[in-house]
């Protein structure tokens, strides 16, 4: 998709589309001649309720007037669901080339959104399935394809649309990172994807270590999760030094299972095909440290991402074995599904002796978190009131909200182990999400930190840019974050 700025008013494009939006209470800004979306507006069949689509016909090609309800509540967010929407009417009607027209007297964040909206809502997923035969491939070509997106304002407004673009690409190439089945996404295939990055974009550099490396490294967690397979497991570092960087330099974390069978502790078969998405804290890692270089954001970052497989076989971990962190502490592995804590143990611990100074890791850590807050905010938990309220605002920008739980010593009790140091999974089911952050909180100390768990988000959003499937949840947030570093 070719997508660029004009300060020519969408009228003018050669586009075959043009999306116009109206605010509750306001009139048409950008009509066609002799008023026929006013008119179309008068009839009751467009309306200027938010989401509320209509098509019509005028100067040779389609006119969607999509509402966009009230002004004040108008912001990001609700531009990528209108964008998303107009995207899948856009679909229907075979357009080939939208031209969006930016309305009056909104800032620039909304035009980004627009973008976003509808490169987001343009993804699919369909490279395992066979390609549409000779007789409907014209056909389906046709109807399937945006090839151009142009944003009509009154402004130049290139370089947020460029931006917007390098967002939403990554975005979408971590979705085919968590969309791609297991059998092919591995952790090698993952480390390989961060070296093609590295290749690829100036100042980002990438390194990735097998089993002997973690082993090396004394990550006896990291590696007890890695035993059990015969795939390779992969320790990934992504290290970025912007131009001129600004603040403490940043540690991204991901969680990278790349299938998660619950090992020895095995889950049940209904919706286990799911569980190959529990990589997707490193997917978005990865393409949003990608994106942040692409960007050439001032900033200094140091990514790791833990990836293995997670599997039951006669090497696996067993329920009570006692592993040794690379922090020294001990844990006592009561259940081989809390993985994801044993891996991000041994991977904080290393981020922030490779110098991180501010953390956030994304993790698919908790079944729990689902229970709590569902699809709409991932969890989020810190021990530092700072850090959790920039993250939280970063979110907020970015239209991928979190929600802060409470870490607390009574909490922390709970992980207390009766033969090592601390367990992996606390008896009962008393605030399993907090339990699992109070576990990482054991090896990050006093480094700002904040821990996000996107079991909840990370596939299946069900918002109309981002509905089945991999999300990319993460992508933005943390691009964000790096973007509010680089302003001070
Ligand atoms: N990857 C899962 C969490 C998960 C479950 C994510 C469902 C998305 C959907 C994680 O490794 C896990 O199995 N967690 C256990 C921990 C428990 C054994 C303490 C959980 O949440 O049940
Ligand atoms: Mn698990
Ligand atoms: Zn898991």
């Amino acid at each position: 998709m070719e997508i660029r700025a004009t300060t020519k008013p969408a009228g003018e494009s050669s586009a075959d589309t043009i999306a116009v939006g109206v605010f509750d209470g306001e009139s048409i800004d950008h009509d066609v001649e002799g008023g026929a979306l006013a008119a179309l507006l008068d009839s009751g069949e467009a309306r200027p309720s938010f989401k509320h689509l209509a098509v019509t016909h005028a100067q040779n090609r389609r006119w969607v007037l999509v509402g966009l309800g009230e002004r004040d509540k108008f912001d990001a967010e609700r531009a990528r669901v209108v964008a998303g929407l107009v995207q899948a009417r856009a679909k229907e009607l075979s357009t080939r080339s939208l031209c969006w027209q930016l309305p009056r007297d909104v800032d620039d964040s909304i035009a980004a959104g627009l973008v976003e909206g509808t490169v987001l809502a343009a993804y699919a997923f369909d490279r395992y399935k066979a390609a549409p035969s000779e007789d409907d491939e014209e056909e389906g070509d046709r109807r399937g394809r945006l090839d151009e997106l142009t944003v009509a304002a009154d402004r130049d407004l290139t370089p947020v649309v460029d931006a917007a673009r390098v967002e939403s690409d990554a975005q979408n190439a971590a979705r085919d990172l968590q969309n791609t089945p297991a059998n092919d996404m591995t952790p090698t295939r993952l480390g390989e994807r961060a070296q093609e990055l590295a290749a690829e974009i100036d100042g980002l550099e990438a390194q990735v270590e097998g089993r002997d490396g973690i082993l090396e490294r004394g990550m006896g967690a990291f590696a007890a999760v890695a035993q059990g397979t015969h795939q390779e497991p992969a320790l990934i570092t992504l290290r970025y030094d912007g131009p001129g960087a600004r603040g403490p330099r940043l540690g991204f974390v991901g969680k990278a299972v790349t299938f998660d069978t619950g090992g020895l502790s095995l889950k049940p078969s209904a919706k286990m095909s799911e569980m190959k998405f529990d990589m997707s804290g490193g997917a978005a890692v990865i393409e949003a440290v990608g994106a942040i270089a692409r960007l050439r954001l001032p900033v200094s970052v140091i990514a790791v991402i833990g990836s293995t497989e997670n599997m039951p076989s006669g090497h696996s971990t067993k329920p009570g074995d006692i592993v040794r962190a690379s922090s020294g502490t001990t844990i006592e592995v009561n259940n081989t599904d809390a993985e994801g804590r044993l891996i991000l143990a041994d991977c904080l611990a290393y981020a922030i002796a490779e110098g991180a100074e501010r953390l956030v890791d994304l993790a698919t850590l908790t079944g729990a978190i689902i229970v709590a807050l569902g699809s709409t905010h991932a969890g989020l938990m810190s021990n530092d009131d700072g850090w959790a309220h920039t993250v939280e605002e970063a979110a907020q920008r970015a239209g991928e909200l979190v929600w802060r739980l409470p870490l607390h010593p009574e909490y922390a009790e709970l992980i207390k182990g009766q033969y090592a140091d601390i367990n992996n999974a606390p008896e009962g089911r008393k605030a399993a999400s907090i339990t699992a952050a109070e576990f990482l909180h054991r090896f990050v100390d006093d480094t700002p930190w904040a821990h996000v768990d996107i079991a909840g988000t990370a596939w299946d959003l069900g918002r109309p840019y981002a509905s089945k499937g991999g999300s990319g949840f993460g992508v933005r947030l943390l691009v964000e974050l790096a973007r509010a570093q680089a302003e001070g």
